[in-house]
């Protein structure tokens, strides 16, 4: 067996850097402003004028933030909360307290995984469908797979939640409203969204954010208003009609931002994942050798279906590998409720808590080789097994991502129909580069060179 793939990260300090310089490093890229030592690190104070944040490494104190105390730090940071509030309302990904714990339970049994019968059949004829469009590509051609991906899977979620009440040029179209949303927001400068002060910021959540995030809005009501004439076009959000009409003062507005919290969360994460798996696969031979073979034993040419998820664990670890490597939501920010103690650290009501997995995924104390392309590692059995909260691309304990289990099923189910027709070549030279904003993306996308398996 050859030695491991090592994808490209950037470049990292060889020692801390000074909060001047790694205040210019961040504007261009935040994740070239670790060096060595924080992936060694459990806790790493930052005291910003007017705000104190801290870095937490350690699972130890990452499950007290999650889970254990979780209650003190409930509430993502204002500057996260200022920025996605004109687009997704009062929508659980951005509400605490009661708001959030109501939303989260009329959310819940809509994509558990009791439901994913429901939609498995969805993801795999939609992944057929991508596979249709690529047979008819010239031989030869370059795909852009962060492109494709997420053309995948907003039309997966897209049916998930709305039947079909939507068409495919709407959903493209919804996405493209993040897209500009992103765009707005984004000018917005990312340590600003993490808890620095506001005269970082470059820009403020201004009227084109309210323009972009009302432009989505109108087109979601529109949706559901059709939609929502014939309950049986609406799958996922009838399931929300239902659960919020008698508890909700505003069922219309509610189930709209839930609508789009699903939409928004549950479509570009997949897709950067999926791009960066296709890229990790074309450079690990023996990855691809191990896949295709478990592919052609369990399934043998047909479609997968749920039942055949559990039959595929390399495939899964393939894709849980990527997540490590490139967690599509690379930093967690969250803001002290209440007094706490951190690692010996004092915690005071304001101070920012940021858990980046970018870092606890690749720390040397949980991981062997961290930077190494290495899904065997997930493999039931494996001795590699990190400790819990080390391995944390959903988030973890009470506001842990609702779609983990929808995400992975699409994502194996996706590997697995399009990996039995088509191989993906990286061309000569391919060193994807990381666009980390808020979320975790290759720069440009993600050109592949897509060939028909014989
Ligand atoms: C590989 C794919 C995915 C990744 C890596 C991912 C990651 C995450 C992360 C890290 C969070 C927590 C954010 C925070 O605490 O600040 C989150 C929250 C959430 N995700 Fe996902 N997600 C994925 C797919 C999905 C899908 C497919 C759906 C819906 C079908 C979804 C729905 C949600 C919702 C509703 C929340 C908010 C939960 C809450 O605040 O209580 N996600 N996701």
């Amino acid at each position: 067996m050859s030695a491991a793939y090592v994808p490209p990260f950037p470049a990292r300090p060889a020692k801390a850097l000074n909060p001047l310089s790694a205040l210019v490093k961040a504007r261009r890229n935040l994740l070239s402003i670790w060096h060595e030592g924080a992936f060694e690190r459990f806790i790493m104070p930052a005291v910003l004028p007017g705000r104190k944040i801290l870095v937490v490494n350690g699972v130890d104190a990452i499950k007290r933030v999650f889970l254990d105390n979780h209650d003190t730090y409930n509430a993502k940071s204002p500057q996260m909360r200022k920025a996605l509030t004109p687009l997704l309302g009062d929508g659980l990904f951005v509400s605490d307290g009661d708001v959030w714990r109501r939303r989260r339970a009329m959310v819940a049994p809509a994509i558990e995984s009791a439901q994913l019968p429901n939609y498995a059949p969805l993801m795999v004829a939609c992944a057929e469908q991508t596979a249709a469009r690529w047979e008819q590509a010239p031989a030869g051609s370059t795909l852009d797979l962060l492109e494709e991906m997420a053309i995948l899977t907003a039309r997966i979620i897209g049916r998930t939640v709305f039947g079909d009440g939507i068409t495919d040029a709407e959903a493209a179209r919804v996405v493209r409203g993040f897209s500009a949303y992103q765009a707005v927001i984004e000018q917005m400068d990312i340590l600003s969204m993490l808890g620095g002060p506001s005269w970082l910021s470059s820009g403020r959540p201004n009227r084109k954010a309210v323009a972009a995030a009302s432009e989505v809005q109108g087109m979601v009501d529109l949706i559901l208003k059709r939609a929502g004439a014939d309950a049986r076009n609406m799958r996922l959000a009838a399931s929300l009609l239902a659960a919020a009409e008698g508890v909700e003062d505003d069922p219309a507005a509610a189930i709209r931002n839930e609508a789009i919290v699903l939409f928004m969360a549950g479509h570009e994460t997949t897709a950067n994942a999926l791009a960066w798996t296709w890229s990790l696969i074309a450079h690990a031979p023996d990855v691809e050798a191990r896949l295709h073979a478990e592919l052609a034993a369990v399934l043998g040419g047909r479609s997968p279906t749920l039942a055949d998820f559990t039959a595929l664990p390399y495939t899964r670890a393939i894709f849980e590998e990527a997540l490590r490597l490139y967690p599509p939501v690379p930093l967690l920010s969250r803001e002290a409720l209440a007094p706490d103690v951190l690692r010996g650290h004092t915690v005071s009501p304001g101070d920012i808590i940021v858990v980046a997995p970018w870092l606890v995924h690749r720390h040397k104390a949980y991981w062997r080789e961290p930077d190494a392309f290495r899904p065997e590692r997930f493999l039931a059995g494996s001795e590699e097994k990190p400790p819990k909260f080390a391995y944390i691309p959903f988030s973890g304990g009470a506001r842990i991502c609702l779609g983990a289990r929808f995400g992975l099923v699409e994502a194996v189910l996706t590997i697995a129909t399009l990996a039995q027709r088509f191989r993906l070549i990286a061309p000569p030279g391919h060193s994807p580069e990381i666009d980390c904003r808020l979320t975790l993306r290759p720069k440009g996308g993600m050109h592949l060179r897509l060939e028909r398996r014989p």
